[in-house]
């Protein structure tokens, strides 16, 4: 179409780089060797400064803003057709504990500068586009991430967390009504699917956060879909007791049992291919003193494969495994987040594919390993995301990378997609 190469062309790698620096500032910390990453706890004042950014850039521009239950954020450039169901475009602006400059923000970034080299072009789409940035993706503060998305899309009520607590024992409820309060002047709108249609098309853009684009020499990463996930909780209670006097073999140790008990998982999840991902990375001891035998503990389970069957048969054996493995302490296990895997739809990953054709870029097919919040859109419209290159793969570390040339080349395919898709 002649339409397209415009709004391409308007996209300003300077403008959409100086954003995203402007956002890092926002919970700026230093890793390992000086690495410039981001703290950014979900529905923190420094979410909420990240959001106040993102505003001013939309409003500046003609766009609206409007926050739902969730305090998911939206900002709607109109099309020539209001009535019609809106193409969605954003990811999240909340990060990891150490996490860096580019998970997420990229994707709210590359989709106001999408929107707006399209509004610069002078090209208007019969279907408003709304820019999104999702509450709680990562799940760093508040578990499980995806809350913004699973509520937006009815896969959980909008209730389902106000009782899960952080690292301060604040709950999510109370973080969530604090956040809204402050953001009370922006209007308010239903929450997705449960109070209204569905949008026509979602399109999110991403880091790949893998090596497989920077090893392969691809500049755009056309996402057929994502791995199921599922977490869950792990809490077991013992006893404390002295270290000195007590016998070891009259203790309820709870670290002794969480030992077993993830031994024992690390047998159930061997898996000989490499394909599946077992992770054990959050451990809460008490009362956690180097001379009190550990009362409790309580660790998390991150467990991740393509396969449903493999999810489902294995996910479903974590409990009867740590059960049979611990030796004194009472286990209670709870699962948080269970995502099946999905494929996106060929509507959007084809429109992708044609866009990086059209601006002569390498792209390759590939599912995602992390989860996203594009995930619970595909039960609702045809889905799909764009990847870019991540420097050496790394990710959920302050030394994530991606260049500005290599992110400016992502926007110019989601420009065009966005284009394609809201006037179809
Ligand atoms: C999201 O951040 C994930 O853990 O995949
Ligand atoms: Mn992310
Ligand atoms: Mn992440
Ligand atoms: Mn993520």
């Amino acid at each position: 179409t002649r339409v397209a190469p415009n709004a391409v062309a308007a996209v300003s790698e300077a403008r959409q780089w100086d954003r995203l620096m402007e956002l890092a500032k926002l919970g700026a910390i230093t890793g390992a060797d000086g690495a410039p990453g981001v703290n950014r706890p979900c529905l923190s004042p420094l979410d909420r400064e990240a959001r106040r950014l993102l505003i001013g850039w939309g409003k500046a521009i003609g766009l609206t803003p409007s926050v739902d239950a969730l305090g998911n954020l939206f900002l709607r450039h109109e099309g020539t057709e209001p009535g019609l169901a809106p193409v969605l475009s954003g990811s999240h602006m909340d990060s990891q504990p150490a996490g860096g400059r580019f998970d997420g923000i990229w994707g709210v970034v590359a989709a106001l500068e999408a929107v707006q080299a399209l509004r610069e072009a002078g090209i208007t789409t019969k279907r408003p586009i709304e820019i999104v940035a999702w509450t709680n993706e990562e799940g760093g503060r508040f578990a499980p991430g995806c809350m913004g998305s699973m509520a937006y899309a009815g896969h959980r009520p909008a209730d389902a967390w106000d009782d899960v607590t952080d690292g301060e024992g604040i709950r999510f409820g109370d973080a969530l009504r604090e956040h809204l309060a402050a953001e009370a002047d922006i209007p308010r709108r239903g929450l997705g699917v449960v109070d209204g249609p569905a949008p026509h098309a979602y399109l999110e853009a991403h880091i790949e956060q893998g090596p497989v684009l920077e090893q392969e020499g691809h500049d755009i990463g056309i996402v057929t879909g994502i791995q199921g996930s599922r977490w869950f909780l792990v809490e077991l209670k013992g006893e404390s007791a002295h270290a000195g006097t007590s016998p070891v073999s009259l203790r309820k140790d709870a670290v002794q049992d969480m030992v077993r008990a993830i031994n024992a998982l690390n047998r159930l999840m061997e898996d000989p291919t490499d394909v599946l991902r077992f992770t054990v990375a959050r451990i809460e001891v008490a009362p956690n003193s180097s001379n009190s035998v550990a009362e409790t503990v309580r660790f998390t389970i991150d467990f991740r494969h393509p396969d449903a069957a493999v999810l489902t048969g294995r996910g479903d054996a974590i409990e009867a495994t740590i059960r049979g493995a611990v030796r004194n302490c009472e286990v209670k296990v709870t699962e948080r987040f269970h995502a099946l895997p999905v494929e996106f739809a060929p509507q959007v990953t084809e429109t992708v594919a044609r866009a990086a054709a059209a601006q002569g870029l390498s792209a390759k097919r590939m599912p995602s390993g992390a989860f996203h919040d594009a995930q619970f859109l595909v039960p609702l419209c045809p889905a799909g995301m764009i990847f870019v290159p991540s420097h050496r793969g790394i990710s959920h570390n302050p030394a994530e990378y991606s260049s500005p040339e290599q992110l400016a080349k992502g926007a110019r395919v989601l420009a065009q997609a966005l284009a394609e898709l809201a006037n179809g």
